[in-house]
């Protein structure tokens, strides 16, 4: 499966869920996840984000992001239709542990 990491937080840009053949993605205030029992590994998304958040689960170190997905997906709304990013999409693109400080 794929999952959402720390870039998509208060950035949100959603060009993913255009490409998304099953519509796996789900909404948070600050962020997006995928739903690791829906995504059927296509990979199609990955290269769609422009703020280079997502990631296949194989990567080293995505521990707590497979978590973080799997958890929220199941009480987040699905989204399948795309949204202007947050407003302050451009000024969080590229800042480090957003989930620390950003994530509410
Ligand atoms: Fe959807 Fe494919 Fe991305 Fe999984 S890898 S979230 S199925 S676009
Ligand atoms: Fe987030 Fe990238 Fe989608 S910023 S909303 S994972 S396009």
């Amino acid at each position: 499966t794929y999952v959402v990491t720390d870039n998509c937080i208060r950035c949100k840009y959603t060009d993913c869920v255009e490409v998304c053949p099953v519509d796996c993605f789900y909404e948070g205030e600050n962020m997006l996840v995928i739903h690791p029992d829906e995504c059927i590994d296509c990979g199609v998304c990955e290269p769609e984000c422009p703020a280079e958040a997502i990631k296949p689960d194989t990567e080293p170190g995505l521990e707590s992001w497979i978590k973080l997905n799997g958890d929220y997906a199941k009480t987040w709304p699905n989204l399948t239709t795309r949204r202007d990013p947050l407003p302050e999409a451009k000024e969080f693109d590229g800042v480090t542990d957003k989930l620390k400080d950003h994530f509410s």
